[in-house]
């Protein structure tokens, strides 16, 4: 698929088929995920794929802070993947002295995003839709995948087969949103 129909066709999929998408793909679409940049290449991004019924009913009732629309959805998908990342690597330079900038955090989900969009393009190219959640309890993921110590929950990735693609979304235009100099 060409990358700027890619990028330009990815929509979120809140709608699901009642099938599963098998390991074997998601693990392909996590290969390609992992060739994304990251601070000094620390690659924090972790990827942790529920397909387990009754744990994405537990996400639905408990990780999602009773946001109705993300519950809606979480109740006909058969995949959601828990994004985390290592805490305290990204933003870091020790090597170079103390360049521990406040900003580090900050690094971390820079890194998590950039993570995030090539998962989802990465499975946009392999036929399999996603919506990202950021309206997430992360403690309470963490707790319900045991995510290991040391790691935070970025995002939920709702995946699965798309029942109908939906209409593209509106975006601004590129004269409100690019500036030369
Ligand atoms: C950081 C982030 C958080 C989001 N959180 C949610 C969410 O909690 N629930 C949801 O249904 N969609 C969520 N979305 C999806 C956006 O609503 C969606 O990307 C936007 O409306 C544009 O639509 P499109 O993805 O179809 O192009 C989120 C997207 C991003 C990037």
């Amino acid at each position: 698929m060409d990358a700027i129909d890619m990028i330009k066709e990815r929509r979120s999929v809140r709608k699901y088929r009642d099938e599963k998408v098998d390991r074997k793909t998601m693990e392909e679409i996590v290969e390609i995920s992992r060739w994304a940049p990251s601070w000094a290449n620390t690659q924090i991004a972790r990827y942790t794929l529920v397909d387990d019924k009754q744990v994405i009913a537990k996400l639905a009732t408990d990780g999602v802070q009773g946001f109705a629309y993300n519950i809606n959805t979480l109740k006909n998908a058969h995949g959601v993947a828990v994004l985390s990342f290592v805490k305290g690597k990204s933003g870091r330079l020790d090597k170079y002295g103390d360049l521990d900038s406040s900003n580090a955090h900050f690094w971390e989900a820079f890194d998590a995003g950039i993570a995030c969009q090539t998962f989802c393009l990465a499975a946009h190219a392999k036929g399999v839709g996603t919506c990202i959640f950021g309206v997430i309890d992360d403690d309470a993921i963490a707790e319900i995948v045991g995510l290991p110590e040391g790691e935070t929950v970025a995002a939920l990735i709702v995946y699965g087969y798309e029942d109908g693609h939906p209409e593209p979304t509106p975006r601004k235009p590129v004269k409100d949103i690019l500036r030369f100099i």
